[in-house]
């Protein structure tokens, strides 16, 4: 099928994940964002999203604008949506990076009806949610959880109370009663955490005095764009949605309490930019094949070496990338912080095709380079869980890209989770799903390069072999399979 084919007849595109996060969402957003939307929107979380995109060899990530937005100076519209929580000082990083490379950003729109994250939003996350020794459960830090929740107790604050002194005023004084443990001295280690936020302040003037120069940047772009939005399906505008996290860490479907705080799965996608579900024409679940990841705490019932790696990875910076690859001996060079090395090393096939199964999961790490595009931390990886997705079809829809499977090339072994022992189907109960264990069903791996191919008929037997499996276990249907991080590298079947 050609991509005309995929869009024939289609007005609205989501793009969601249907696992935890980090599937491809900055990449499919791109690729559909250069070649089929006149307008792109995020709907739902902050700059907890890492969102990766690689255009001919160029990678940038994107924490809270849509990957779209390099699209500004064709026209196209790029909508920072009503169900997001927005870090200002971020916000204005991103826009910072695009004056850099000269990109324009006139389209842009930002909900009045987002919610702020505030200084004291990022110190509670950080003091409660961030450590899992303390008992967190490894959240991003970034304010997420304490600004949401603001939001449903009804003392959030939206970005329309920017722009009125007395009201942003009394709602600030209103939500620091809430936060009193914060009116103690911070750690000396909060502090160091805090680095990249410096200092945040408790002190209602100082949080003003340091909001208003974003707030007054980003004031042109702010918008009623729930009726904007309502006026772009009206005059049948092409739109793309772009979903952050993934199904199971939605509040409403994940595995609760590991969970981030918005509904990541379509309905919330919907909700985030005012429109119902229905209206999205093609929802695209993204599932990673034949491995997945998981960052943060939580189940994973088809994690290598269960218990152990999520322990090894709750340490996070401690055994990041350069450590990973110091310790395997795997030569890197480093260029302006940022770290290259082949994927395909022996020494990482060898870690991939290792009996030790904690080893395995750190040669697909390896191979995916499978760590934090917002944290840095290492993802936990393991077997892709068809439980679970087959749960996932059953909200997000039927309609899969797979992405990934160039990370597999040189496994002896493939597996794919078939089912638990203790529940038929996946189940939200994290304590009974931590104590499941998967079955699998084995596949012969193969060394095949996807690197060149560029039709779905050329792809490895083996492959197309699992793929069907896939459909036939789980409803869903493949619509499209990605073989490598770069726009271009992408299949529609
Ligand atoms: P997102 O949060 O869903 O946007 O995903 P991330 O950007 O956090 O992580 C996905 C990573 O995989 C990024 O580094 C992408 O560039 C990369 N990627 C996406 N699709 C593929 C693929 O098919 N193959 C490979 N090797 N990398 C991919
Ligand atoms: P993208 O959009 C992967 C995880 C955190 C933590 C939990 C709660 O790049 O896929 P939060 O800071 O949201 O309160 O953390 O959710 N998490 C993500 N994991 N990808 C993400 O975003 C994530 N956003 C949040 O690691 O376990
Ligand atoms: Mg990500």
């Amino acid at each position: 099928m050609t991509l005309e084919q995929l869009t024939k007849n289609i007005q609205i595109i989501s793009i969601i994940c249907n696992q935890w996060g980090d599937t491809g969402k900055g990449k499919f957003s791109d690729y559909f964002a250069a070649n089929f939307a006149d307008v792109n929107a995020r709907s739902g979380g902050g700059n907890n999203a890492g969102h990766t995109t690689e255009i001919n060899g160029k990678k940038r990530i994107f924490h809270l604008l849509p990957a779209g937005i390099i699209h500004d100076n064709k026209g196209k519209v790029n909508i920072l949506g009503n169900g997001m929580v927005l870090d200002l000082k971020v916000l204005n990083q991103e826009l910072n990076e695009l004056d850099k490379e000269n990109l324009f950003y006139n389209n842009l729109m930002i909900s009045q009806d987002a919610n702020v994250i505030m200084p004291y939003h990022i110190l509670r996350d950080q003091k409660k949610n961030t450590s899992q020794k303390k008992g967190g459960i490894g959240s991003t830090g970034r304010g997420i959880g304490p600004c949401y929740a603001d939001k449903i107790a009804r003392r959030g604050i939206f970005v329309r109370d920017l722009f009125n002194e007395d009201t942003l005023s009394k709602k600030i004084e209103k939500a620091l009663e809430f936060y009193p443990e914060l009116k103690s001295t911070l750690s000396k280690k909060i502090k160091k955490y805090l680095g990249f936020y410096s200092e945040p302040s408790i002190d209602k003037d100082q949080i003003i005095e340091e909001l208003t120069p974003y707030a007054t940047r980003i004031k042109p772009f702010v918008r009623d764009t729930i009726s904007e939005m309502h006026g772009f399906v009206k005059n049948g505008k092409k739109i793309l949605l772009e979903g952050a996290q993934g199904l199971l860490l939605s509040i409403e479907f994940g595995t609760y309490p590991y969970v981030t705080s918005s509904d990541c799965s379509i309905n919330g996608v919907a909700a985030g930019v005012g429109l119902p579900a229905k209206a999205i024409d093609l929802p695209l679940g993204i599932v990673k094949f034949p491995y997945m990841t998981r960052v943060g705490a939580g189940p994973f019932p088809t994690e290598f070496a269960g218990q152990e790696s999520e322990k090894y990875c709750a340490k996070g910076l401690k055994h990041d990338i350069k450590f990973e690859l110091k310790i395997h001996e795997i030569p890197f060079e480093e260029k302006n912080g940022n770290i290259k090395y082949d994927h395909h090393h022996e020494k990482i096939i060898e870690l991939m095709n290792s009996d030790d199964s904690f080893l395995q999961g750190v040669g697909i790490r390896l191979s995916g380079e499978e760590y934090g595009a917002t944290t840095g931390r290492p993802r936990r990886t393991g077997w892709t869980d068809l439980v679970a997705l087959k749960y996932a079809i059953g909200i997000n829809g039927p309609n899969i890209i797979l992405t990934k499977p160039d990370v597999l090339q040189g496994a002896r072994e493939i597996k794919l989770g078939i089912g638990y022992d203790k529940t038929p189907n996946f189940t939200r109960d994290s304590d009974l799903l931590k104590t499941c264990t998967p079955s699998y069903k084995s596949f012969q791996g193969s060394n095949e390069d996807l690197f060149q191919i560029d039709n779905y008929r050329k792809l490895p037997p083996g492959l197309k072999q699992r793929i069907n499996f896939v459909e036939e276990s789980t409803g869903g249907i493949v619509r499209i399979v990605s073989t490598g991080a770069d726009r271009n590298q992408t299949i529609i079947k």
